[in-house]
């Protein structure tokens, strides 16, 4: 992604910003620290890193270290915030800059909903080639009659998108033979009639749905039509074929 000049205005704007604040807290630390202290006490003697890490004074040392007060006798010691307390929380205060410019100003970062998405439509692909396999896994062999009404309704929709033209809107033929009576060319069982529409008739005149249709739709609309048998509709089409008891 490219950064727009807003952006890398931005940016740089926040950081700048934390490092001033940084640099300041810092400063005001070690100004404080010099005017607490004793300027006739003698030189501090050089401690190791991991003592100056610590923070902590040697047990010798603490009577620098009581307060003024007392409570029947008990004293309380100024301990300091500890240096590697300090460096966690400076730390932190980096890593949230940092943190905050790739994910909300950069926007590089996958953020929840970014991630979120990916992974839905992983899973849509994934279910569509599910989908697919099982579409594919109805034949003509397998078809049997469905009778959801869901899968009905949809049988109609491909019905009235495709069929229509040729059988009449309630099936009652034009074009295309008479499919609400008895009598079929090509045989009225489910597997007949999907094999007439995966297949068709294409001398006569009837499409091959195959390549427009899958096979779980072209099940759903041979069910459908099934449905239509003996309704009878106004202005049907004269048998043809045999009649099929
Ligand atoms: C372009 C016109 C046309 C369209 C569109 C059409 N058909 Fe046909 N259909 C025909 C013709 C013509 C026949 C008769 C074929 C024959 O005489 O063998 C037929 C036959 C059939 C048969 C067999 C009828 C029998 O008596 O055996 C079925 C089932 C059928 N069509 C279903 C469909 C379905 C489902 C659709 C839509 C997906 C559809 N048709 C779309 C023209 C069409």
């Amino acid at each position: 992604m490219a950064l727009t000049f807003m952006e890398i205005w931005l940016i740089s704007l926040i950081f700048l910003t934390g490092i001033i604040i940084l640099v300041v807290t810092l400063q005001l630390n070690a100004a404080l620290k010099k005017l607490s202290q004793d300027p006739q006490a003698p030189a501090e003697e050089e401690l190791s890193w991991w003592e100056k890490f610590k923070g902590l004074k040697p047990l010798e040392q603490e009577r620098e270290l009581i307060m003024e007060h007392t409570y029947d006798g008990i004293a309380e010691l100024d301990n300091p915030t500890p240096p590697w307390f300090m460096y966690l929380f400076y730390s932190t205060i980096i890593f949230g800059l940092i943190y905050g410019a790739y994910y909300h100003v950069y926007q590089d970062g996958n953020i929840q909903e970014a991630e979120y998405k990916t992974e839905v439509a992983a899973a849509e692909k994934a279910r569509e080639a599910y989908m697919k396999k099982f579409a594919n896994s109805v034949n003509e062999d397998n078809v049997v009659v469905v009778k959801e009404a869901k899968d009905l309704t949809e049988g109609s929709q491909i019905y009235s998108t495709n069929c229509v033209a040729c059988h009449g809107d309630k099936g009652q033929g034009g074009v295309g033979p008479n499919l609400t009576d008895k009598f079929w060319i090509h045989g009225g069982g489910i597997k007949d009639l999907f094999k007439t529409i995966t297949h068709g008739v294409p001398e006569k005149g009837m499409i091959a749905w195959e390549k427009t249709l899958n096979p779980l739709q072209i099940q759903k609309v041979a069910s459908y039509i099934l449905t239509l048998q003996g309704t009878n509709p106004p202005g049907a089409k004269e048998p043809q074929g045999e009649e099929v008891k």
